[in-house]
């Protein structure tokens, strides 16, 4: 995400954000002359431009918003070659890499989650701050959030709003969208956001009753955790040795999926006191983070979003990759499709 602020003369031109945690991922980065790096959350391209600044290096630029890569082309020209942008999921980093003519990188940075240039586009869908078309997708293919809470079964609306909301009045929220929805359907995120705030209770000084509703439904309708699994082990892939990778997560199942996949990366031995040690593959990351870096009361005054953004970072190691399957780093809800299908 991203905070207002000045910034730098930055590739030639004024920088008009600063991503939240910017200098610590920056360092983590460990941006060298020559060096190849994946900014596989473009947005306003605050990080794509730190990195061009601090070296002569080259920077592929990925985001899933036509908007984002559209307004980057300023950058491009500014970084004189030196900055390609592509317009695709950070999922597919390891084959955008290839097409752009690198078999390998030094670094990926993803700042994963929703730009503030989304949240604040009413008709893109995604807040309840403004009334809008209940849509929410970043990349605008696909079913919006409006297919999905109209077509959703009740108990997975449910499990949907609890897992990735992790919101307690996700029944009740799932019960009165049916209801409300047997009138009329649900077209607009004010619509919406009566229905939740219909059965949600709050005390003064809460956040809005909807946030956590809209928030678990756009994490489901861009398939957000399976993309950073799959981007995980997509990075594990390109990193060449002593490649860096650096995700800043705001929600804490993103912030546990990387845990996770760095510590199971990084473990040399299995087994217990009690059982036989396990036959482990040799560690592809070395975690530089041993606990999270999170933003300090500076950042959070100048931006509140700073307050639930959590950092982590790897270096690769010259052992392969690991066999993986994305699915094992995620909660087990029902996919889209079967969504779709009414199941
Ligand atoms: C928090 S913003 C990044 C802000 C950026 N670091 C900056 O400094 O301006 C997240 C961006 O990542 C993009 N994004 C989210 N998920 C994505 C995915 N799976 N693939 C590609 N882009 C994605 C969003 O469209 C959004 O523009």
């Amino acid at each position: 995400m991203m905070a207002g602020g000045s910034g730098s003369a930055a590739a030639g031109g004024p920088a008009p954000h600063i991503p939240v945690l910017g200098a610590p991922a920056l360092q983590f980065l460990n941006v060298r002359d020559g060096g190849v790096y994946i900014d596989g959350t473009f947005g306003a391209g605050g990080y794509s431009r730190a990195i061009l600044d601090a070296a002569n290096a080259r920077v592929i630029g990925i985001d899933r918003d036509q908007t984002a890569i559209a307004l980057g082309f300023d950058l491009v020209e500014q970084a004189q070659g030196r900055l390609t942008l592509v317009e695709d999921r950070f999922s597919n980093l390891d084959a955008v890499a290839r097409d752009c003519g690198c078999e390998s990188v030094d670094g990926i940075v993803l700042d994963v989650g929703v730009s503030s240039m989304q949240l604040d586009t009413p008709e893109r869908g995604f807040s309840f701050r403004f009334d809008g078309p209940l849509d929410m997708r970043m990349g605008g293919e696909g079913p919006s959030a409006a297919d999905v809470v109209n077509t959703a079964g009740e108990r997975d609306l449910a499990n949907i709003i609890f897992i990735l909301g992790e919101e307690r009045f996700s029944r009740q929220i799932a019960r009165a969208i049916v209801k409300a929805r047997g009138e009329a359907r649900i077209e607009t995120t004010r619509a919406l956001a009566d229905i939740v705030s219909s059965v949600v209770r709050t005390k003064p000084g809460d956040i809005h009753p909807a946030t956590r509703t809209f928030q678990a439904l756009r994490i489901f309708v861009n398939d957000e955790l399976g993309e950073l699994a799959s981007a995980l082990i997509a990075a594990e892939h390109v990193l060449r040795p002593g490649g860096r990778l650096v995700v800043v997560s705001f929600h804490s199942l993103e912030d546990r999926i990387v845990k996770t996949f760095l510590a199971s990366r990084a473990e040399t031995r299995g087994g217990s006191r009690h059982a036989p040690e396990v036959q482990r593959a040799a560690p592809s990351f070395t975690v530089l983070t041993k606990r999270p870096v999170i933003a300090d009361e500076d950042e959070i005054a100048r931006n509140p979003r700073a307050r639930s953004a959590k950092l982590r970072a790897g270096e690769r190691t010259d052992a392969p990759a690991h066999r993986a399957d994305a699915a094992d780093l995620l909660p087990r809800l029902p996919s889209l499709a079967d969504i779709l299908r009414g199941r």
